[in-house]
């Protein structure tokens, strides 16, 4: 069972307990982050805390810490769960800040409330062997979400119902058309290979500027690989000769079958071999502390 972390305090889970009256749970009035630890080393927490910022502002909603309280908070949280790390001590951490709790419910802002905040962390595993020896089916779907989807609000009700119809699908992943453009996955982001090209959509608010999209291009610009951020059209996604997709969670995942067809060869593709590549030794740098997170 893990610790976690609840307005303060680090507690048993089964004692973090928050009032039915939390805005979170009665409206979806908060915003959350996904970060992983490699060796207990937060992996571009400064990154993922610029994220957390720009969520709060987009929601209105003061920073309850300093990025130096959270980067405390984080570790000691981490140093407590150290044991369900496995032996690389590998966790990914989940933290969230709602508006907190008001004696009335009223849609609007209440006045001198107190945010949540909450984070846990759990054990993360490797990749699938098998997913990256053969890759992942993905379909499309149309994207039903609001107009908001930079702010990694809490709020998930549409991803939730997305992921649920590729998961009835045997599928991974959806990835979201909005007028006949890519968007992202239902719980990533998303790149097209044409010709060696590394192509993504630009980030703007129908998209989640991704953690792990942005060191993509990172690492594809340090290493040469060409990368563009584009609009990308349906029939420029279902041409690809790679299709990739993205987050801190599943890191990079070749998608090999798109709504029942082949992508390209139907295996990886070798600019996501090359990607992967780099991106594990980033990864393994962080761990073992010879580059900074
Ligand atoms: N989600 N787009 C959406 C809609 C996402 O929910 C996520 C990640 C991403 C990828 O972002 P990043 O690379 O920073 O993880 C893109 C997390 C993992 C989640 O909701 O659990």
């Amino acid at each position: 069972m893990p610790t976690v972390y609840l307005n303060g305090k680090f507690v048993p889970i089964e004692d973090a307990l928050i009032p039915v009256t939390d805005r979170g749970f009665l409206f979806g009035d908060g915003v959350y982050e996904v970060i992983p630890a490699y060796g207990g080393r937060l992996f571009r927490l400064s990154h993922h805390l610029q994220r957390l910022q720009n969520s709060l502002n987009g929601i209105r909603l003061d920073n309850p810490h300093s990025d130096g309280e959270w980067k405390a908070i984080l570790n000691t949280l981490l140093e407590h769960n150290r044991g369900l790390g496995g032996a690389d001590n590998d966790q990914s951490v989940y933290l969230q800040v709602t508006r907190g709790s008001a004696a009335k419910r009223d849609h609007s802002f209440p006045e001198n409330v107190i945010p949540t905040v909450f984070a846990t962390s759990n054990a993360i595993a490797d990749p699938d062997p098998a997913v990256i020896e053969q890759g992942v089916a993905a379909i499309t779907l149309d994207d039903i979400r609001w107009q908001h989807c930079d702010i990694k609000a809490v709020t998930l009700l549409a991803n939730v119902l997305l992921r649920q119809q590729a998961v009835d699908q045997n599928a991974a992943e959806a990835i979201l058309i909005r007028n006949g453009l890519v968007i992202e996955g239902s719980s990533s982001n998303v790149f097209v290979i044409e010709a060696g090209n590394i192509l993504t959509p630009a980030k703007g608010p129908q998209m989640l500027p991704g953690i792990t999209r942005d060191l993509v291009l990172e690492l594809a610009g340090q290493h040469g690989l060409p990368c563009q951020e584009t609009d990308i059209n349906e029939d420029r996604l279902r041409g690809a000769d790679e299709i990739w997709i993205s987050s801190s969670t599943r890191e990079i995942i070749p998608v090999t079958l798109l709504d029942g067809k082949a992508v390209g060869q139907g295996s990886p593709g070798p600019v996501w071999k090359s990607i992967i590549e780099f991106y594990r030794t980033y990864k393994e740098s962080i761990r073992y502390g010879t580059a900074d997170c």
